[in-house]
């Protein structure tokens, strides 16, 4: 056999012919293994976040008047009369891949094994895997440090019959825990596929995973391995992700599964309010969201970070030099621009520890506000509170710890939670593809952690989904028919949801809604099929205008119906005038797409099935250069009965967007740029020692994903114009379409399917590549010389073989003089 020149430590084998062969692998050499023969694909081991909930509130007791209408979840989506029929997921086995389970808790069965509730599980990571150590699995899924895998399973399973009158979706499911999550920190995802795997071999009809990271892209090892297992006719539940701030095709893996159902959250329709005191003036209570009390016994006098409400990035930097010591206020602050985890950060910078902060338009919500102390009010509260402030008035608040709680109709009631991900992916897959209650949900909590509590998230949509896939899997057979089609069932009975309680709103952009909220009892019970769920129009380049559908009559008599199309909101992803995408709430446009039917009223015998055939031409008066993502809904309805196909597509073309960041914005400098560890920008010719901290680094952005990145070594002659900022336009195509290759020296690095950045400075906001020690990527060194680096973005949908189909940009020339070889310790 050939000497393969390749160094790695197996970490991991999975071995499941028809879904997963393969082994986890730390290896230097990437582009060598790829090539070996029978070695079909090299993915990165990459890093899951924890799943962290949007918001968590233990409560009290039966008689703590927090708690939301716990039967509303169910009410709205018709699984009270599933229950009522007695269909609660008897006989199906559900596998919960999340923090563990709680199984001491007597809603969750009191214990483990055959005849319980949660009837087995594994541990493959123990109570100390925080996601860079170790894991050290047993056979105890039991996890009473976390809570949130509890959370979730109480969602699926807990049983009826008890003081919070709250009962899981399927509680005569059998569950399996399998715990992936350590008490706190990440996952990678290797463990993640070993526990998918796991599942699928022990026989889990469901597979459910509350977890994920900003993707972008379908590829994903979990992503395709949850896909693979999904289309063998499991169903397979996958959070859609909690990035909705961060705007659109910011879609999350595992999520992007294929033939995964990723699930949106939709704000319950009940919430929990507590009222703070003024004192100062004379002054209605001031509302504030929140299951408990805020923790302040003092009363404290208000500080506002401005004296005016209009001003739109409240707080998003640091606060100036003359501000007080916040340490004694509540400080008053405007949503909007930034994540309030930022500003909450610039207040602490200052002192401030409490504060409120007023929204901006969207209504009450939970919102996500890390380890501060913070809720969010109403406009006309803030408003309030900073002309007060700002006149000079002597304001204060206290926080009543009791008797000042009220339960109120949420007024975003229904409505997407603004946190759920945005899709589509970034290469027009339907992501996420349909909600269920997450925000604001009651749900059991391990023992040792409070037994009960609220929380918010698509963590907590995606086990409602599986909760209703088993109930699906009940009433219909535990069949691969029965798992294949349940995606399409489920969107096409599903309510649409609007963007906003406001009479005449258009719907919701189904880029975060995905089909809408489920209806399961529709689901369960509809005698026609419509077929399939979701239209991929794709982009302008790859249209795909003209679409079929189909009806089936399962019924025994005629049945007529009227075919019409109802527009959602189109989304402009990007802010207008520049390549950034806009924040969530991602504004939409009225300006949607037009349809023409085959047939606009259509009578179908029973058991007969007919087609439709839609032409659908894209909004016009858009600017593309925003990226606007049109979609909606084409129903099927007659007086009794209503489904509908859900399509969506871009009135733009993705090979067209912006993919490297070239401007000045979040550096004061154009980028891409060479900087060092000292964080000076190197813009002439530097030669480096790579001794100690002398080396260079390359700092760059991502304002769209890209299909594959390219960091190379060339020749400091090269002068390869920087092709940055220039959309690729016919006369390229007819000068530029070079497909010979440029002349590089060796390779520092190369990615496949990385997601774009974003603004936010949580991680996700720019990308840094530390070019030490001095070796090409397959680990050979870089003689001492003058060399270029070359960093090539393939666009998306561009063709890697095509060199005009790479956004490029050159360095300055980089000098490499070692001075003593043994100083560098190469990799290898
Ligand atoms: C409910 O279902 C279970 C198991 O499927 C069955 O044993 C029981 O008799 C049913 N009860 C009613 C009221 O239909
Ligand atoms: C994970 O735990 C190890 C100790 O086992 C610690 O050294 C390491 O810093 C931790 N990593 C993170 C990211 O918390
Ligand atoms: C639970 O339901 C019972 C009966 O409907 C009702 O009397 C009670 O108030 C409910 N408890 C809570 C906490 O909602
Ligand atoms: C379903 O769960 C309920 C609540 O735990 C239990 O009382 C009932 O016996 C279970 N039904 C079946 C058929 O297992
Ligand atoms: C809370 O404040 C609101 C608005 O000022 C008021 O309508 C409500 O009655 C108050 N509720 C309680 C329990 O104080
Ligand atoms: C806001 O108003 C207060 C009270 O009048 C004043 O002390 C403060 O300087 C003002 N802040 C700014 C930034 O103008
Ligand atoms: C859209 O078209 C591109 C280019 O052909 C393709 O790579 C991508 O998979 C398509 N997307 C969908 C959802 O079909
Ligand atoms: C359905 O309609 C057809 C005519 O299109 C008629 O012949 C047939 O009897 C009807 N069937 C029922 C069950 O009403
Ligand atoms: C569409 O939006 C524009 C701008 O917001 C508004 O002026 C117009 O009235 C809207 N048209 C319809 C039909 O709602
Ligand atoms: C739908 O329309 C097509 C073309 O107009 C027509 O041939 C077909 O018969 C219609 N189908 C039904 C079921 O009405
Ligand atoms: C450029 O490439 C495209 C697609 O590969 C091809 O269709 C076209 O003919 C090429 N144009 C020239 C001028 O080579
Ligand atoms: C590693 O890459 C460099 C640059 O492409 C090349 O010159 C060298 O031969 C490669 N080394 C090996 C061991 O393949």
């Amino acid at each position: 056999m050939r000497k393969r020149e390749v160094m790695f430590d197996v970490d991991r084998e999975f071995n499941l012919p028809g879904i997963f062969v393969g082994a986890a692998v730390t290896l230097t050499h990437r582009d060598h293994i790829a090539a070996i023969p029978g070695v079909l694909a090299v993915r990165p081991v990459i890093n899951v976040p924890p799943p962290k909930p949007v918001s968590l509130h233990v409560v009290t007791g039966p008689n703590d008047p927090a708690i939301p209408d716990t039967e509303s979840t169910h009410v709205i989506t018709g699984v009270d009369k599933l229950h009522a029929m007695n269909i609660t997921g008897k006989g199906i086995k559900i596998g919960i891949i999340d923090t563990g389970t709680d199984y001491t808790h007597p809603l969750l069965g009191g214990g483990i094994g055959p005849g319980h509730k949660v009837i087995g599980g594994f541990d493959f990571v123990g109570d100390a895997y925080n996601g860079s150590n170790t894991p050290k699995p047993d056979n105890d899924p039991l996890d009473q440090c976390n809570g949130h895998g509890t959370h979730v399973a109480g969602i699926i399973g807990a049983n009826p019959g008890n003081a919070f009158n709250i009962s899981g979706v399927a509680f005569n499911a059998s569950l399996t825990s399998y715990r992936i999550f350590g008490c706190n920190g990440s996952v990678t995802d290797d463990v993640i596929v070993d526990a998918l795997m796991r599942g699928q071999k022990e026989g889990q009809h469901i597979l459910t995973m509350s977890l994920g990271g900003a993707d972008g892209w379908t590829e994903g090892t979990a992503s395709v391995v949850a896909s693979r297992i999904g289309s063998t006719g499991r169903i397979i539940t996958i959070a859609a992700g909690n990035d909705g701030a961060k705007g659109a095709f910011y879609t999350s893996g595992p999520g992007n599964a294929i033939d995964g159902i990723s699930v949106a959250s939709l704000d319950n329709t009940v919430i929990p309010l507590q009222n703070a005191t003024v004192h100062g003036v004379t002054r209605a209570p001031i509302t504030y969201f929140d299951a408990l009390p805020l923790p302040v016994k003092a009363t404290l006098p208000i500080f506002a970070t401005s004296n005016s409400t209009t001003v739109e990035d409240d707080a998003c930097n640091p606060l100036p030099d003359d501000t007080p010591d916040l340490s004694k206020f509540v400080v008053i602050v405007r949503r909007g621009t930034c994540t309030f985890v930022q500003k909450l950060t610039n207040i602490a910078a200052k002192g401030g520890n409490i504060s409120l902060i007023y929204d901006n338009g969207s209504g009450f919500s939970a919102i996500a506000v890390g380890d501060f102390i913070s809720a969010l009010i109403q406009p006309a509260d803030g408003e309030f509170l900073v002309k007060s402030f700002a006149s000079g008035k002597k304001v204060s608040l206290s926080f009543p710890q009791s008797g000042a709680a009220f339960s109120f109709p949420d007024p975003t009631g229904g409505l997407i939670s603004s946190f759920t991900s945005y899709g589509p992916t970034n290469d027009m897959f339907f992501k996420p593809a349909v909600a269920a209650p997450g925000g604001n949900i009651l749900s059991t909590l391990p023992i040792p952690l409070g037994s009960f509590g609220v929380e918010s998230g698509t963590s907590m949509a995606t086990p409602f989904i599986a909760g209703v896939s088993a109930l699906l899997f009940q009433k219909n057979g535990v069949t691969p028919v029965v798992g294949r089609t349940s995606t399409a069932l489920l969107e096409t009975t599903a309510q649409i949801v609007s963007s906003s309680h406001t009479k005449g709103a258009l719907p919701q952009t189904a880029a975060q809604q995905g089909a809408g909220l489920v209806d399961a009892f529709k689901a369960l019970t509809a005698d026609t099929v419509v077929f399939p769920g979701e239209l991929l129009l794709n982009d302008t380049a790859n249209f795909k205008g003209t679409q079929t559908f189909t009806i089936n009559n399962r019924g025994k008599v005629n049945k007529t119906f009227r075919i019409t199309h109802i527009p959602a909101g189109t989304m402009l992803s990007l802010t207008n005038g520049s390549d950034f995408p806009a924040d969530g709430p991602v504004p939409l446009s009225n300006r949607t797409a037009t349809v023409k039917f085959s047939n606009t009223t259509i009578t179908v015998k029973p058991g007969q099935t007919v087609e439709v055939t839609a032409k659908i031409t894209p909004p016009t008066g858009l600017d593309p250069a925003q990226l606007p993502v049109f979609s909606g809904f084409f129903q099927v309805a007659n007086a009794n009965e209503s489904f509908h196909v859900t399509y969506l597509g871009l009135a733009a073309s993705l090979k067209d967007a912006q993919v490297v960041d070239s401007s000045n914005t979040f550096f004061g400098v154009n980028l891409p740029v060479i900087t060092n560890p000292q964080g000076d920008f190197i813009t002439q010719p530097t030669t480096f020692t790579f001794v100690g901290q002398d080396f260079p680094e390359l700092l760059m952005r991502l304002d769209f994903g890209t299909p594959k990145l390219l960091l190379d070594l060339v020749d400091p002659n090269e002068n390869i114009p920087t092709t940055l900022n220039q959309p690729s336009t016919s006369k390229d195509q007819a000068s530029g379409n070079s497909t010979t290759p440029i002349k590089t020296i060796g390779s520092l690095f190369e990615a496949d399917f990385l997601p774009r950045n974003t603004d936010q400075d949580d991680g996700s906001g720019f990308n840094l590549f530390d070019v030490t020690p001095p070796t090409f990527a397959n680990g050979t060194k870089i003689p001492n010389g003058q060399y270029k680096i070359l960093l090539r973005a393939l666009k998306v949908t561009g063709n890697p073989g095509n060199e005009s189909d790479f956004e490029s940009w050159l360095s300055p020339t980089i000098g490499v003089n070692v001075p003593n070889e043994e100083d560098v310790i190469p990799i290898l």
